[in-house]
């Protein structure tokens, strides 16, 4: 049995969404995620944090959660900023469970268990300074559902899982990197950041919590072991 993690799959089996657009390392990238899956078994579980697919709704994403179910493992999942076909967690659930889909679950507002280790986490939003009064609003949204998924874990060890970053080179989300701290969280994986963008990333540890970008360009495609 094994943990393992990537973000922004990126999927497009059901819109005109082509990826190459965003860099030649993107053609054909559901095949390439498909052998980064090989590895991965049937009783492993995989955390996608977020960009999940490019479906505007649940029906335009089916073709995209059928390709993600084909995948081998549990899958969890959490919202990123361009999975627009999310509209609350209880209805993607009934859709998965009307198309059969028993592979994957979300991860929003609760905290879901591998073995004792709890599995925490939320979307976030940007840590720009110079955000609007509605981006500040959106931050202390998610900083009470990052407070409600790390309290559901109770005593257990808990990891986090976001789709921004919760830091930067250039700006941090402290209110969030101080609630990690203080629930004694000491590792963190996020998404969000692509290509040129990911030069902008911080990985590293920074008071006490280990931070990595997992978006899957980032790392050619292939899911990342983090637990055994
Ligand atoms: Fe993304
Ligand atoms: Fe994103």
């Amino acid at each position: 049995m094994a943990l393992y993690v990537i973000g922004d799959l990126h999927l497009s089996f059901g819109t005109d969404k082509p990826m190459e657009v965003f860099g030649p390392h993107w053609e054909n990238h559901a095949e390439k995620l498909r052998a980064g899956f090989e590895t991965v078994r049937e009783e492993d579980t995989t955390v996608v944090c977020g960009d999940i697919s490019w479906g505007m709704n649940l029906a335009e994403a089916r073709e995209d959660f059928l390709f993600l179910h084909s995948l081998p493992g549990r899958k969890i999942i959490l919202k990123g900023n361009h999975d627009y076909w999310w509209t609350t967690a209880a209805n993607g659930m009934r859709f998965l469970a009307e198309n059969g889909i028993d592979s994957i679950v979300f991860l929003n507002n609760n905290c879901l268990f591998y073995g004792a280790v709890a599995l925490c986490g939320t979307r976030g939003w940007s840590c720009d300074p110079d955000g609007s009064e509605q981006d500040r609003k959106l931050l202390r949204r998610e900083l009470m559902r990052l407070e409600t998924s790390l309290k559901a874990a109770g005593e257990r060890e808990k990891l986090v899982f976001l789709h921004y970053p919760p830091k930067l080179l250039t700006c941090e989300w402290t209110e969030a990197i101080d609630l990690l701290c203080a629930y004694g969280v000491r590792n963190c994986w996020y998404g969000h950041l692509h290509g040129p963008g990911c030069a902008q990333a911080f990985e590293g540890e920074y008071r006490n919590v280990r931070f990595r970008l997992v978006s899957a360009d980032h790392v050619q495609f292939i899911p990342q072991k983090i637990l055994r």
